[in-house]
């Protein structure tokens, strides 16, 4: 049997049993549509509802509508208008199409009435909402369909592994016009082209930060200004791709002369690869998180930042200057994948501790779970300013490493039992 095929009958079985568990007797999913800019006759770049992009591979669909009846073959209304300002591709026979009844739609006309159909929900963006406001994203079936989204199957997990493979071409790519001096920018269309993937395509705006940049976490701007050799300290890039509307999500950062700032990457990578050790089945994550503030004060200890033990420095939160951000996050259909801080499927919280407020993931590990493991170590002024003086902190030592503004070494993991699968090394 096919990986898809695969994956749409664990759909099937889930969506059943989130229907039944939450009284529904159907589900309509909406791709969504591109709506315009204030006053103007462009639209932003369309992002696809993640559900409806679970059960239809094919990114840049549109107006479209999914419909799920249990016992019913999943019903695929496909918008192909008749439009001779766009290209319309026709997608009703790709491979994914024989395991659906595909209706190609010409005109929004043609759709069904969708309040005919009797006790259904309803999920999609406020574009189109056409049923009572209690079954548009009912929250309790949502919840269901979130926690299902977290252990992947084969074929999901496939996808995420084919989105490292472009994307580790793009890093290769990145890392060789990083030694060749480029600016951001020309980095970043290297990364580009590599991937054979537009910046529309990529499952977030790519972070490409040389020298004090990297210390900005989401470094959104991309200097053309080409940096002279004997200036250029540090490199990090935060960037991914995307494959059948799955994300890799990767970082990775680099010193352009030997010195202690690359020492610094040596050991930060290794301390990343002990973390990415224990992230395996049953771990618990908040505790993953805590013990990589222990490891990242102790690179900072070994390199003469702080004086204080890695345990003084977590207790203290000092460690939370140098490592603002979570150690990861569930990945999949979506960057930031859904249903990190709850602990079941009928959504019952399972918040942050108050201690490490920005840690997307609080729950325990669960088998075929994709995660990412991303420690990081940064020197940002703004941060600094505010413990400015503290008795722990070498400030000369601050100082000298504040030019390469951080580091930051993101993997992908399959979780498994005993060890997890890597998928961006
Ligand atoms: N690239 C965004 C993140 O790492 O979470
Ligand atoms: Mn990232
Ligand atoms: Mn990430």
């Amino acid at each position: 049997m096919s990986l898809f095929k695969q994956h749409i009958d664990h759909l099937i079985d889930q969506t059943t049993r989130a229907l039944e568990a939450t009284g529904y007797d159907g589900l309509w999913i909406y791709s969504g549509h591109p709506e315009n800019n204030f006053l103007d006759d462009m639209a932003p770049p369309h992002s696809i509802n993640p559900h409806f992009k679970w059960w239809v591979p094919v990114p840049h669909v549109t107006s479209s509508v999914l419909h799920f009846k249990p016992g019913q073959q999943p019903i695929v209304y496909l918008h192909q208008p008749a439009d001779f300002w766009h290209k319309v591709v026709d997608n009703s026979q790709d491979k994914w199409a024989r395991y659906f009844d595909v209706r190609v739609v010409g005109h929004y006309r043609e759709l069904p009435d969708f309040t005919a159909e009797d006790n259904h929900a309803w999920i999609g963006a406020d574009e189109l909402q056409p049923l009572a406001e209690k079954d548009t994203n009912p929250e309790i079936l949502l919840h269901h369909l979130h926690f299902a989204r977290i252990q992947k199957t084969d074929y999901e997990i496939h996808c995420i592994g084919q989105a490292n493979e472009l994307a580790l071409k793009g890093h290769a790519a990145a890392k060789q016009a990083f030694y060749d001096g480029l600016s951001e920018f020309e980095i970043n269309m290297a990364y580009l082209q590599a991937c054979q993937q537009g910046q529309n395509q990529m499952p977030y705006g790519n972070i490409v930060a040389l020298n004090e940049n990297p210390a900005v976490l989401h470094y959104q701007y991309q200097s053309h200004q080409r940096i002279a050799k004997d200036q250029l300290k540090s490199f990090l890039i935060d960037a991914g791709a995307d494959y059948n509307g799955y994300a890799a999500d990767i970082t990775r950062t680099y010193a352009f002369q030997p010195g202690r700032f690359a020492e610094m990457i040596l050991l930060m990578d290794e301390k990343q690869q002990l973390l990415c050790q224990q992230a395996v089945a049953g771990a618990d994550y908040v505790a993953l998180h805590d013990q990589a503030h222990l490891y990242i004060s102790e690179v900072l200890k070994e390199f003469g930042v702080l004086t204080c033990d890695p345990e003084t420095a977590l207790e203290s939160g000092l460690s939370q200057t140098f490592f603002p951000h979570g150690l990861g996050h569930y990945l999949g259909l979506q960057v930031h994948d859904v249903a990190g801080h709850v602990s079941d499927e009928k959504g019952t919280p399972n918040p942050p501790p108050a201690r490490h407020p920005f840690l997307r993931l609080t729950d325990q590990l669960r088998e075929r779970a994709v995660i990412t493991v991303e420690p990081g170590v940064y020197f940002i002024p703004m941060l600094l300013e505010q413990i400015k003086g503290h008795d722990a902190v070498n400030w000369e030592v601050v100082d000298e490493f504040l030019p390469y503004g951080g580091i930051r070494i993101e993997d992908n993991l399959v979780i498994q039992q005993g060890q997890s699968e890597n998928l961006s090394r």
